[in-house]
């Protein structure tokens, strides 16, 4: 477990003090605390954040930035979505070109736009919506997916209508929700790895809609129900939403009795 729970303060090169503490006053809208607070060599400015953090711009007669036009190392502001669409605003109406470079690995409801410094240090600003965290349903009604018989045990099959896959274990049949329980990205089955991938962040899961051990910690994949009806035809109701916190077997839904095979024995079949 972490046992730091935030950070104290940034310190930051310039080359002009008075150009970047306006920069980060009127448009990132920090608070100016006061100059040549600081026993740091140089002039230099103190702001604060409206959390308990600082930011300590020193004066330097030249600053090499990291990495020169890489994306890779910035600082990121986390902001709520209002502060985020005024400080759009006042960005745009200082003359800025607003861009979010990453634009297409964004999750549903995460808002970023990327920045430079007036010394050419790139800032990142985000903000997450509601509906970065909010369970999505598309309203589609019950889904009948086919007969038992078409899912051979391990298949992993996705459904685009209604954004589930529907998973065939040993045991029973699971109905795996796509959206991603981390920030709702849209998860995608990569056979070749035997995991559920997210693009956005990069988590994984295996079949059962566990998070894998070393990816990005998040819940379990929401499940949605199963039911199969005596002619054998597996229905799920992609609008009905199950949040767990585990796997465990009460959630597979058994196909009927003749019809039940084990992986090892399809296996064994195919050999
Ligand atoms: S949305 Fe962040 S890893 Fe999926």
């Amino acid at each position: 477990m972490a046992v730091v729970d935030g950070f104290s303060h940034l310190v930051l090169h310039v080359t002009d003090l008075d150009r970047s503490e306006a920069f980060y006053r009127d448009i990132i809208g920090l608070d100016v605390i006061g100059r040549d607070l600081v026993a740091e060599d140089g002039p230099n400015s103190l702001l604060a954040m409206n959390t308990r953090q600082r930011l300590v711009l020193v004066e330097v007669p030249e600053v090499t930035a990291i990495r020169p036009n890489s994306s890779t190392i910035h600082h990121a502001w986390l902001l709520t979505i209002e502060e985020f669409q005024r400080t759009r605003e006042r960005m745009e109406k200082a003359g800025y070109d607003v861009d979010d470079s990453r634009a297409q690995f964004r999750a549903m409801g995460e808002n970023s736009m990327d920045i430079y410094d007036p010394d050419g240090q790139r800032y990142q600003i985000q903000a997450y919506a509601p509906e970065a965290t909010q369970v999505i349903t598309e309203n589609t009604g019950p889904i009948a997916c086919g007969h038992v018989d078409d899912f051979a045990v391990g298949s992993v099959k996705t459904f685009v209508k209604g954004k589930f896959c529907l998973v065939r274990l040993d045991e029973g049949f699971l109905a795996l929700s796509r959206w991603c329980t981390h920030l709702n990205g849209l998860l995608s089955w990569k056979r070749e790895h035997w995991e559920f991938y997210c693009p956005m962040h990069g988590a994984r899961f295996d079949r059962r809609g566990l998070p894998r051990p070393k990816g990005r910690p998040c819940p379990p994949l929401r499940l949605h129900p199963v039911t199969i009806d005596s002619a054998g035809v597996v229905t799920v109701d992609p609008d009905t939403v199950i949040k767990r916190d585990d796997f465990d077997a009460s959630q597979l839904t058994a196909p009927p009795a003749g019809a039940r095979e084990t992986e090892a024995a399809q296996a064994g079949k195919g050999a």
